[in-house]
């Protein structure tokens, strides 16, 4: 048994959870699922990054205190994803008292180890970034993300001794190939090591920005976001006790997309350098969801909000779109057509009607009663046992290389071959011949047993639909794991069909 922790970035309070917030937590709770299925143990992490010029100026705009604002919406990303079924263990808000005074103590550690200095810094800072940027890195003169032009910033502050890190930071990332995954972002992230790294600023006067943790050494400055928001990773295991920094943080996999990169792959490891601290397993990095109208915004009117998907499609259905069109670490589009042409091909048509099929004739033939297996099984009874398992072995596979869209196509590619099965052993013709009835109980037997290994390996893409299957075949208490061909008994009663993906007609499309 493995130990696995798994994180998703902490949102900013400054915006309602959408689709792109939405993808990463699915897909955090993906992979917790699938260890679980596979015997290790998991702990998710999410949560919520509170402070900071960019929440402080959004409160303002609200016209209420930071904390108000920042507690209604961090409430928000909460019940959102308890309304979405997110397994997470424990959801961190960087205005925890205990994440606090976690992030206190580090930066006193570091400050006490001659880390951070005082110094005079000007530079283009962005606030939607909240972070400087050298004039090398502007485009044009604005901000690469925000396309907004940068105000420019000359002030006394605190800095973190980063650039110390440099040469370590390099023969680790060298070192473990890995560690930043997929291997695009790795080489980004080499690119930007060729250049000399600057120190990082670490703090905000109070005078500009009163909205932050407290420097230990020095009140008239609070901490600058990255640097709060970073440690949170290791403070929400802090509420567990020691025991679980030293079991859960060296096994982290962060989950995060391109967006946040630098921060990532730079300042945190950087930071756990000079903290003392291991560092994490795994910098798992994807891309953006784009709409056809390009990024998605409040201002153009196209952003997708994960409840409402629910509402009008299903989770599971929505999880199964998120999961099965984005290949990990590449950019994907999103559009209601496509949604509606996977939820109707692939779960309505092709999982839907498997199921509805084999129940219906389960129940038409043997008023839902499971028939015995003979002792001898046909070759495409065995083919098809082996189709799974040989399924199952390479979702495994994709699934720890986070290629969730593969391990799907793994799972469907099983079930085309089921779906075929169907038609060659043919049981709604064998059942007109009394000869063949008890042939026909085996075949149904062996599609039953589809359906049980389906709930199985579908459950850590869409558990919904999983306890549905195992609901249907009236197995909920029975052990996940019984062989093919012992997961029921002779005389076990299944349920009559239900439509599980309701197909969606075209009208509805927008
Ligand atoms: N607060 C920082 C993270 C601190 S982590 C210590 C932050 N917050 S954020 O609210 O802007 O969230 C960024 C993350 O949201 C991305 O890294 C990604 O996980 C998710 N996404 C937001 N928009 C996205 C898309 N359009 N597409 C895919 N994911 C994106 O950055």
């Amino acid at each position: 048994m493995a130990r696995i922790y798994i994180t998703t970035p902490l949102y900013y309070v400054n915006a309602e959870p959408h689709l792109g917030h939405t993808y990463t937590t699915v897909v955090a709770d993906t992979l917790k699922r699938w260890h679980q299925s596979i015997g290790d143990e998991a702990f998710l992490l999410t949560g919520t990054d509170e402070h900071g010029d960019k929440i402080a100026q959004a409160a303002a705009a609200n016209e209420t205190t930071p904390k108000e604002y920042a507690d209604r919406i961090s409430g928000l990303f909460r019940s959102t994803w308890d309304n979405c079924g997110i397994a997470y263990d424990h959801f961190i808000r960087t205005t925890d008292e205990s994440h606090q005074s976690y992030v206190q103590k580090i930066l006193q550690k570091i400050y006490d180890a001659g880390d951070i200095y005082f110094g005079e810094y000007g530079g283009f800072y962005c606030y939607g970034c909240e972070r400087f940027y050298t004039e090398k890195e502007l485009v044009e003169g604005r901000c690469p993300d925000h396309q907004t032009t940068p105000e420019y910033i000359s002030e006394k502050n605190y800095f973190f001794r980063m650039s110390q890190y440099q040469p370590h930071l390099l023969e680790t990332i060298q070192a473990k190939p890995d560690l930043i995954r997929p291997e695009r972002y790795r080489t980004e992230v080499l690119a930007f090591l060729r250049e000399p790294l600057e120190d990082l600023c670490i703090s905000r006067p109070t005078s500009r920005l009163q909205w932050g943790i407290p420097l230990p050494f020095d009140a008239n400055y609070v901490t600058y976001v990255w640097f709060d928001a970073l440690l949170n990773y290791v403070s929400a295991l802090e509420y567990r006790g020691e025991d679980a920094l030293q079991t859960f943080w060296p096994k982290a996999q962060h989950l995060i997309a391109k967006d946040i990169l630098k921060p990532h792959a730079i300042y945190w490891p950087t930071m756990l350098m000079a903290a003392g601290l291991p560092l994490y397993d795994h910098l798992n990095v994807h891309g953006y969801w784009v709409m056809d109208s390009g990024k998605m915004s409040k201002s153009l009117g196209n952003v997708i909000r994960p409840l409402e998907m629910k509402a009008r499609f299903g989770m599971d259905a929505f999880r199964y779109f998120l999961l099965r069109e984005m290949a990990f670490g590449q950019d994907a589009k999103f559009s209601e057509d496509a949604l509606v042409t996977r939820i109707n091909a692939d779960l309505a048509n092709n999982l839907g009607n498997l199921v509805s099929r084999v129940l219906a004739m389960q129940q038409k033939y043997f008023a839902g009663i499971v028939q015995p297996l003979s002792s001898a099984w046909a070759a495409e009874d065995t083919a098809l046992r082996d189709t799974f398992a040989h399924a199952e072995q390479e979702l495994n596979g994709f699934m720890a290389d986070l290629q969730f869209h593969r391990a799907l196509e793994a799972l469907w590619s099983a079930l085309d071959h089921a779906n075929r099965y169907v038609v060659q052993t043919a049981p709604f013709t064998l059942v007109k011949d009394p000869a063949k009835q008890s042939r026909v109980g085996e075949v149904l037997h062996h599609l039953l047993e589809v359906v049980r290994t389906l709930s199985r390996l579908l459950a850590p893409f869409m558990p919904d639909t999983a306890r549905q299957l195992r609901a249907l075949l009236a197995i909920e208490d029975d052990p996940w794991k019984a062989p093919w061909g012992q997961g029921f008994v002779a005389g076990h009663k299944i349920n009559p069909p239900k439509v599980l993906f309701p197909r969606i007609e075209t009208e509805a499309k927008k």
